[in-house]
């Protein structure tokens, strides 16, 4: 597959899409890749990882996007050589420092999804401050994935339910699709319409394998650093193009 570069041209026109997901899902992939073809050290590749996560904040706040989650560290991001794994960990406390205040005046709600527990006090306390700082907001909601695996998550959910029933709060006949959704990190939060991809890679990843049942997949042939609002717009023009059945049917004729 040939990668290309970002299609960012400031003069292209301004053009709101025709149709716009509630609810966008980004895998930011490639940084590695994007430092590495060009003879950087990987870090360099988060480092300018995290202004196309504000290029990709804006142009969703733009086009209109209400609920827009990003995956910055799985749960198996931790086998990653130590040095990378304390550099993602210096640039989510920055992004969440420097960029905190200026979230919170463009009304963004952040909410955050993922296992704390072993995360540092220091970054435990960044997320929690960055959730009660912006609670009330009512635009964009920026769900913020880290340390976050999806099975991971089904588990949690699967072991709370166990416990209910084997204290006798909750019959197992009880528990259905609307019960485990509600029980995820994720809860009250819509299902992802659209899941972006970039790098090229096409696979979850352990990201929202729940919440994805009938998400549309857009793969984005550029890495994250070159993440920009044209690419945001080639995705939801892809997904507009799709046709979502949900198990039904649409407009077919015949039998
Ligand atoms: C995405 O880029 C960032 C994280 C997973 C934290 P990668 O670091 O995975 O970049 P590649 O896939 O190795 O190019
Ligand atoms: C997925 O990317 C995780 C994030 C983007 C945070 P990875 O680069 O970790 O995924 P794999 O290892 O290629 O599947
Ligand atoms: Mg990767």
């Amino acid at each position: 597959m040939t990668l290309r570069a970002a299609t960012g041209d400031a003069s292209a026109p301004e053009r709101a899409p025709a149709v716009v997901p509630v609810h966008v899902g980004v895998i930011m992939d490639g940084n590695g890749r994007w430092a590495a073809a060009r003879k950087l050290p990987r870090i360099e590749g988060h480092r300018r990882g995290v202004e196309a996560l504000r290029r990709c904040v804006r142009a969703a706040r733009e086009v209109g996007i209400r609920f827009l989650t990003i995956y910055s560290f799985s749960s198996e991001n931790w086998s990653r050589p130590v040095g990378e794994v304390t550099e993602l960990m210096r640039l989510l406390k920055l992004f969440l420092r420097h960029d905190l205040a200026e979230l919170h005046r463009a009304n963004v709600r952040v909410k955050v999804i993922g296992e704390r527990a072993n995360l540092s006090p220091e970054i435990r306390d960044l997320l929690a401050e960055a959730e009660e700082m912006t609670r009330g907001n009512t635009g964009l909601t920026l769900v913020v994935a880290f340390n976050y695996g999806s099975r991971q998550e089904i588990a949690g959910a699967v072991s709370r339910i166990a416990a209910d029933v084997a204290a006798g709060r909750l019959k197992p006949q009880d528990v259905d699709v609307e019960m485990i959704s509600q029980r995820l990190d994720t809860a009250g939060i819509p299902d992802p319409d659209l899941i972006v991809r970039t790098s090229g890679e096409q696979r979850l990843s352990n990201f929202l394998l729940w919440q994805a049942a009938y998400s549309e997949f857009v793969f984005l042939p550029i890495y994250w650093p070159d993440f920009d609002k044209a690419a945001l717009l080639s995705a939801i023009d892809e997904y507009a193009r799709r046709d979502r059945r949900f198990g039904g049917v649409t407009n077919c004729p015949g039998p």
